[in-house]
Protein backbone atom coordinates (compact mmCIF):
# COMPACT_ATOMS: atom_id res chain seq x y z
CA UNK A 1 0.00 0.00 0.00
CA UNK A 2 3.11 2.10 0.16
CA UNK A 3 2.38 5.20 -1.62
CA UNK A 4 -1.46 5.45 -1.72
CA UNK A 5 -3.22 7.62 0.17
CA UNK A 6 -4.57 6.87 3.18
CA UNK A 7 -8.06 5.21 2.98
CA UNK A 8 -10.47 7.80 4.48
CA UNK A 9 -12.00 5.28 6.87
CA UNK A 10 -8.83 4.71 7.94
CA UNK A 11 -7.33 5.15 11.23
CA UNK A 12 -3.84 5.28 12.61
CA UNK A 13 -3.71 3.12 16.27
CA UNK A 14 -0.51 2.27 18.18
CA UNK A 15 -0.15 -1.34 18.09
CA UNK A 16 -0.99 -2.58 21.93
CA UNK A 17 3.02 -3.47 22.48
CA UNK A 18 4.52 -1.14 19.98
CA UNK A 19 4.48 2.79 18.92
CA UNK A 20 4.47 1.14 15.05
CA UNK A 21 1.19 2.72 13.63
CA UNK A 22 -0.66 0.03 11.47
CA UNK A 23 -3.59 0.72 9.57
CA UNK A 24 -6.93 -0.31 10.74
CA UNK A 25 -9.82 0.21 7.98
CA UNK A 26 -13.48 -0.29 8.57
CA UNK A 27 -15.35 -1.41 5.61
CA UNK A 28 -18.67 -1.57 4.56
CA UNK A 29 -19.01 -5.16 3.94
CA UNK A 30 -17.73 -8.16 4.88
CA UNK A 31 -16.35 -10.97 1.65
CA UNK A 32 -18.05 -13.86 2.48
CA UNK A 33 -17.16 -17.19 0.72
CA UNK A 34 -20.37 -17.29 -1.52
CA UNK A 35 -20.26 -20.41 -3.93
CA UNK A 36 -20.51 -19.68 -7.60
CA UNK A 37 -22.41 -21.40 -9.73
CA UNK A 38 -20.86 -22.74 -13.16
CA UNK A 39 -23.20 -20.36 -15.03
CA UNK A 40 -21.18 -17.85 -13.05
CA UNK A 41 -17.37 -18.94 -13.42
CA UNK A 42 -17.95 -19.88 -17.15
CA UNK A 43 -19.28 -15.81 -17.30
CA UNK A 44 -15.97 -14.66 -15.78
CA UNK A 45 -13.89 -16.37 -18.32
CA UNK A 46 -16.12 -15.54 -21.01
CA UNK A 47 -17.23 -11.88 -20.51
CA UNK A 48 -14.30 -11.17 -18.18
CA UNK A 49 -12.32 -9.60 -20.58
CA UNK A 50 -14.78 -7.49 -22.00
CA UNK A 51 -17.00 -6.59 -19.38
CA UNK A 52 -14.75 -6.47 -16.13
CA UNK A 53 -11.90 -3.57 -15.21
CA UNK A 54 -9.24 -4.37 -12.81
CA UNK A 55 -8.62 -2.00 -9.99
CA UNK A 56 -5.72 0.13 -10.13
CA UNK A 57 -4.85 2.65 -7.53
CA UNK A 58 -4.64 5.19 -10.52
CA UNK A 59 -7.64 7.41 -12.97
CA UNK A 60 -9.46 5.32 -14.92
CA UNK A 61 -9.63 6.40 -18.74
CA UNK A 62 -13.35 6.56 -19.06
CA UNK A 63 -13.79 6.78 -22.67
CA UNK A 64 -11.46 4.38 -23.07
CA UNK A 65 -13.18 1.36 -20.80
CA UNK A 66 -16.62 2.09 -22.04
CA UNK A 67 -15.30 2.75 -25.78
CA UNK A 68 -17.63 6.21 -25.73
CA UNK A 69 -18.12 9.07 -23.74
CA UNK A 70 -21.56 9.46 -22.24
CA UNK A 71 -22.90 10.43 -18.98
CA UNK A 72 -21.10 8.57 -16.61
CA UNK A 73 -23.32 6.72 -13.31
CA UNK A 74 -21.43 5.12 -10.35
CA UNK A 75 -23.62 1.97 -8.99
CA UNK A 76 -21.83 0.35 -5.02
CA UNK A 77 -22.93 -2.37 -4.46
CA UNK A 78 -25.02 -3.86 -6.59
CA UNK A 79 -25.77 -7.53 -5.41
CA UNK A 80 -26.56 -9.95 -8.15
CA UNK A 81 -27.20 -7.18 -10.52
CA UNK A 82 -31.07 -7.50 -11.52
CA UNK A 83 -31.69 -3.99 -11.47
CA UNK A 84 -28.27 -2.94 -12.47
CA UNK A 85 -29.30 -4.66 -15.95
CA UNK A 86 -32.49 -3.36 -16.17
CA UNK A 87 -31.40 0.09 -15.24
CA UNK A 88 -28.60 -0.07 -18.11
CA UNK A 89 -31.03 -1.42 -20.59
CA UNK A 90 -33.42 1.23 -19.70
CA UNK A 91 -30.73 4.36 -20.11
CA UNK A 92 -28.83 2.99 -23.38
CA UNK A 93 -27.58 6.60 -23.53
CA UNK A 94 -25.75 5.98 -20.18
CA UNK A 95 -22.65 4.73 -19.24
CA UNK A 96 -22.40 2.83 -15.93
CA UNK A 97 -19.51 1.62 -13.83
CA UNK A 98 -20.49 -0.73 -10.99
CA UNK A 99 -18.72 -2.04 -8.31
CA UNK A 100 -19.14 -4.66 -6.24
CA UNK A 101 -17.08 -7.25 -3.71
CA UNK A 102 -19.18 -10.38 -4.18
CA UNK A 103 -17.78 -12.41 -6.50
CA UNK A 104 -20.90 -14.40 -7.00
CA UNK A 105 -22.48 -11.01 -7.76
CA UNK A 106 -20.19 -10.35 -10.40
CA UNK A 107 -20.14 -13.65 -12.18
CA UNK A 108 -24.11 -12.77 -11.99
CA UNK A 109 -24.08 -9.53 -13.79
CA UNK A 110 -21.09 -10.82 -16.28
CA UNK A 111 -23.72 -13.67 -17.28
CA UNK A 112 -26.23 -10.83 -17.46
CA UNK A 113 -24.28 -8.54 -19.91
CA UNK A 114 -22.71 -11.19 -22.53
CA UNK A 115 -26.06 -12.51 -22.69
CA UNK A 116 -27.83 -9.71 -23.41
CA UNK A 117 -25.40 -7.69 -24.67
CA UNK A 118 -25.28 -4.97 -22.36
CA UNK A 119 -22.51 -2.63 -23.94
CA UNK A 120 -22.62 0.12 -21.33
CA UNK A 121 -22.15 -1.64 -18.23
CA UNK A 122 -18.46 -1.83 -16.56
CA UNK A 123 -17.82 -3.88 -13.53
CA UNK A 124 -15.41 -3.70 -10.99
CA UNK A 125 -14.86 -6.26 -8.45
CA UNK A 126 -13.23 -4.07 -5.57
CA UNK A 127 -14.29 -1.38 -2.52
CA UNK A 128 -16.05 1.34 -4.07
CA UNK A 129 -14.92 3.62 -1.38
CA UNK A 130 -11.02 2.53 -2.79
CA UNK A 131 -12.87 2.61 -6.83
CA UNK A 132 -14.04 6.21 -5.81
CA UNK A 133 -10.82 7.58 -4.22
CA UNK A 134 -8.01 6.61 -6.69
CA UNK A 135 -9.53 5.84 -10.05
CA UNK A 136 -12.25 8.44 -10.76
CA UNK A 137 -11.71 12.17 -10.51
CA UNK A 138 -13.92 15.45 -8.88
CA UNK A 139 -16.63 16.00 -10.86
CA UNK A 140 -16.79 13.31 -12.97
CA UNK A 141 -19.59 11.90 -12.05
CA UNK A 142 -23.14 12.54 -13.66
CA UNK A 143 -25.01 10.32 -10.91
CA UNK A 144 -24.56 7.93 -8.14
CA UNK A 145 -26.64 4.33 -7.30
CA UNK A 146 -26.12 2.75 -3.67
CA UNK A 147 -29.80 0.74 -3.55
CA UNK A 148 -30.28 -1.37 -0.27
CA UNK A 149 -26.72 -0.96 1.53
CA UNK A 150 -26.03 -3.41 4.10
CA UNK A 151 -28.14 -1.25 6.88
CA UNK A 152 -25.60 -2.83 10.03
CA UNK A 153 -28.59 -3.17 11.95
CA UNK A 154 -26.74 -3.88 15.29
CA UNK A 155 -25.52 -0.50 16.48
CA UNK A 156 -21.86 -1.89 17.48
CA UNK A 157 -21.97 -2.37 13.70
CA UNK A 158 -23.27 1.24 12.71
CA UNK A 159 -19.47 2.26 11.79
CA UNK A 160 -19.74 0.14 9.20
CA UNK A 161 -22.73 1.70 7.45
CA UNK A 162 -21.94 3.45 4.03
CA UNK A 163 -23.59 6.49 4.23
CA UNK A 164 -21.41 8.78 6.86
CA UNK A 165 -20.67 12.02 6.52
CA UNK A 166 -16.93 12.26 5.98
CA UNK A 167 -17.52 9.58 2.67
CA UNK A 168 -20.40 11.32 1.63
CA UNK A 169 -18.48 14.48 0.99
CA UNK A 170 -15.68 13.20 -0.68
CA UNK A 171 -18.52 11.26 -2.87
CA UNK A 172 -20.55 15.05 -4.03
CA UNK A 173 -17.24 16.28 -4.75
CA UNK A 174 -17.08 13.19 -7.46
CA UNK A 175 -20.51 14.16 -9.11
CA UNK A 176 -20.63 17.09 -10.99
CA UNK A 177 -22.92 20.22 -10.56
CA UNK A 178 -26.35 19.05 -11.17
CA UNK A 179 -25.32 15.42 -11.40
CA UNK A 180 -27.21 13.38 -8.66
CA UNK A 181 -27.22 10.84 -5.76
CA UNK A 182 -30.23 8.25 -5.34
CA UNK A 183 -30.03 6.33 -2.54
CA UNK A 184 -32.88 3.58 -1.26
CA UNK A 185 -33.43 2.10 1.41
CA UNK A 186 -36.17 -0.17 3.46
CA UNK A 187 -34.54 0.02 7.09
CA UNK A 188 -36.04 3.16 8.18
CA UNK A 189 -33.66 4.34 11.11
CA UNK A 190 -30.83 3.65 8.41
CA UNK A 191 -33.68 6.06 5.76
CA UNK A 192 -33.38 8.53 9.04
CA UNK A 193 -29.68 8.52 8.97
CA UNK A 194 -28.92 9.27 5.19
CA UNK A 195 -31.48 11.93 5.27
CA UNK A 196 -29.71 13.28 7.77
CA UNK A 197 -25.91 12.98 6.47
CA UNK A 198 -27.18 14.06 2.72
CA UNK A 199 -28.95 17.17 4.37
CA UNK A 200 -26.46 18.54 6.04
CA UNK A 201 -23.87 18.22 3.32
CA UNK A 202 -23.41 21.66 1.64
CA UNK A 203 -23.12 20.56 -1.49
CA UNK A 204 -25.85 18.60 -2.07
CA UNK A 205 -29.95 19.54 -2.44
CA UNK A 206 -32.58 17.68 -1.78
CA UNK A 207 -34.74 17.48 -4.67
CA UNK A 208 -38.16 15.94 -2.94
CA UNK A 209 -41.34 18.20 -2.65
CA UNK A 210 -41.35 19.78 0.99
CA UNK A 211 -44.55 17.76 1.85
CA UNK A 212 -42.71 14.78 1.15
CA UNK A 213 -41.11 14.39 4.58
CA UNK A 214 -37.62 14.50 2.50
CA UNK A 215 -37.67 11.28 0.68
CA UNK A 216 -38.22 10.93 -3.05
CA UNK A 217 -40.92 9.36 -4.91
CA UNK A 218 -38.96 6.18 -6.62
CA UNK A 219 -37.99 7.02 -9.94
CA UNK A 220 -39.30 5.51 -12.95
CA UNK A 221 -36.00 4.01 -14.18
CA UNK A 222 -35.55 1.99 -10.32
CA UNK A 223 -36.71 -1.43 -10.82
CA UNK A 224 -37.66 -3.73 -7.58
CA UNK A 225 -34.42 -5.21 -6.58
CA UNK A 226 -33.77 -8.33 -5.16
CA UNK A 227 -32.82 -6.64 -1.11
CA UNK A 228 -36.19 -4.77 -1.84
CA UNK A 229 -38.17 -7.48 -2.47
CA UNK A 230 -36.99 -9.53 0.69
CA UNK A 231 -37.01 -6.21 2.83
CA UNK A 232 -41.17 -6.05 1.21
CA UNK A 233 -41.77 -9.67 2.10
CA UNK A 234 -40.54 -9.02 5.66
CA UNK A 235 -43.17 -6.02 5.39
CA UNK A 236 -40.35 -3.25 5.28
CA UNK A 237 -41.35 0.03 4.27
CA UNK A 238 -39.44 1.41 1.13
CA UNK A 239 -37.23 5.20 1.27
CA UNK A 240 -35.83 6.82 -1.67
CA UNK A 241 -33.62 9.56 -1.47
CA UNK A 242 -32.76 11.82 -4.37
CA UNK A 243 -30.37 14.64 -3.92
CA UNK A 244 -28.66 16.89 -6.23
CA UNK A 245 -24.99 18.25 -6.46
CA UNK A 246 -25.24 21.87 -6.29
C1 LIG B 1 -27.74 -5.45 0.81
S1 LIG B 1 -26.89 -5.69 -0.68
C2 LIG B 1 -27.90 -4.84 -1.88
C3 LIG B 1 -27.65 -5.32 -3.28
C4 LIG B 1 -28.48 -4.65 -4.38
N1 LIG B 1 -28.19 -3.23 -4.48
C5 LIG B 1 -29.95 -4.87 -4.17
O1 LIG B 1 -30.66 -3.91 -3.83
O2 LIG B 1 -30.39 -6.01 -4.36
C6 LIG B 1 -25.51 -4.61 -0.51
C7 LIG B 1 -24.36 -4.99 -1.43
O3 LIG B 1 -23.36 -3.98 -1.36
C8 LIG B 1 -22.10 -4.59 -1.46
N2 LIG B 1 -21.13 -3.66 -0.88
C9 LIG B 1 -21.10 -3.19 0.38
N3 LIG B 1 -20.11 -2.32 0.55
C10 LIG B 1 -19.49 -2.22 -0.65
C11 LIG B 1 -18.38 -1.47 -1.10
N4 LIG B 1 -17.70 -0.65 -0.27
N5 LIG B 1 -17.99 -1.61 -2.38
C12 LIG B 1 -18.65 -2.46 -3.21
N6 LIG B 1 -19.73 -3.18 -2.84
C13 LIG B 1 -20.12 -3.08 -1.57
C14 LIG B 1 -22.25 -5.90 -0.71
O4 LIG B 1 -21.31 -6.86 -1.13
C15 LIG B 1 -23.69 -6.30 -1.07
O5 LIG B 1 -23.71 -7.15 -2.18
Amino acid sequence: MTGLAPHPMSTHEPTPNSQTPFRRTIKSYVLRAGRMGTGQIRAFELYGPRFLIPYQPQRLDVQAAFGRSAPLILEIGFGMGDATAKIAQVRPGDNFLCCEVHEPGVGALLKRCGEAAIGNIRIVQHDAVEVMDHMLGEDSLDGVHIFFPDPWHKSRHHKRRLIQSPFVARLARHIRPGGYLHLATDWQPYAEQMLEVLSAEPLLANTAAPDQGGYADTPDYRPLTKFEQRGLRLGHGVWDLVFQRI
